[in-house]
């Protein structure tokens, strides 16, 4: 049997055989304003709040505003010595290496990375290059003759590998580019990640309506349908389903 990770998102985990599979890696991809860092924030500090260790790696959003966030919903963050978050700044040129030995230092029972497009769009630099040993760069396999969007996919692939090293069971957040088909900024974290939840937001007239769909989760039997929810002022609640639906 498949150990799993509840998201203690109300509503949620019926659907989805329990949880996340434990060691999975599931991309949160959605349009701006979908919910994906409010969802991750709930799933992780809901496991922090069961004693697991969390991580979030905030690469998105100004030092403050992810825990002012997540207090306008009633949590507490910073009471939490088992959750870390860590502002990332994404035009650091040492960012991957950075992540990688956060990943590395400590034993994570859950990663949030918010978001892989902050690394992706960000790709090596010359200067960057000029600080690289000889060995670093062979790795990235001559990264000067390489295009930007292949470069950015390269750095993705090291922190998928390390978060799968580690045994974490991880969140990454992508923004699914409007009119397109894939789910991710940088096109292939869709298939390196074991699942994969799309948001959806529509705004008609004065209401609004929000719903997700799990495009992909491995060793689940999970819903497929359009699943609507909320965002309260105690976070994102599924919609009950009316019995005659
Ligand atoms: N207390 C609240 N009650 C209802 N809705 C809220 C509340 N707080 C935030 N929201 C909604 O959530 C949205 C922000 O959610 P979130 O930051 O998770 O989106 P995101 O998908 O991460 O966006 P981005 O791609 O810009 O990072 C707001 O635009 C708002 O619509
Ligand atoms: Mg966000």
């Amino acid at each position: 049997m498949v150990s799993r990770i509840q998201t203690s998102i109300p509503g949620l985990d019926k659907l989805i055989q329990g949880g996340l599979p434990k060691s999975s890696i599931t991309l949160v991809s959605g349009t701006p304003g979908t919910g994906k860092s409010i969802l991750c924030a709930q799933i992780l500090y809901h496991n922090a709040l069961q004693g697991k260790k969390c991580l979030y790696l905030n690469l998105e959003q100004n030092e403050g505003r992810l825990e002012s966030q997540m207090q306008q919903f009633g949590w507490k963050p910073e009471k939490l010595k088992n959750l870390k978050i860590i502002g990332v700044d994404s035009s650091d040129p040492n960012l991957v290496e950075y992540i990688l030995k956060e990943i590395q230092k400590t034993r994570y029972d859950l990663i949030v990375l918010d978001s892989l497009d902050s690394i992706s769009s960000n790709p090596l630099t010359l200067e960057e290059v000029n600080q690289k040993s000889l060995q670093q760069i062979a790795e990235f396999t001559i990264p000067t003759m390489l295009d930007s969007p292949t470069i950015g996919r390269l750095k993705l692939k090291k922190i998928f590998s390390a978060i799968a090293k580690s045994k974490a069971t991880a969140l990454l957040t992508s923004e699914k580019v409007e009119g397109t088909e894939g789910f991710s900024r940088d096109t292939i974290s869709e298939f390196l990640c074991d699942g994969i939840v799309l948001l959806n937001y529509v705004e008609i007239g004065i209401t609004d309506y929000r719903s997700l769909i799990v495009r992909k989760l491995r060793n689940s039997n999970h819903t497929k349908d359009v699943v609507p929810f909320n965002i309260t002022n105690k976070g994102i609640e599924i919609i009950k389903k009316q019995k005659n639906d």
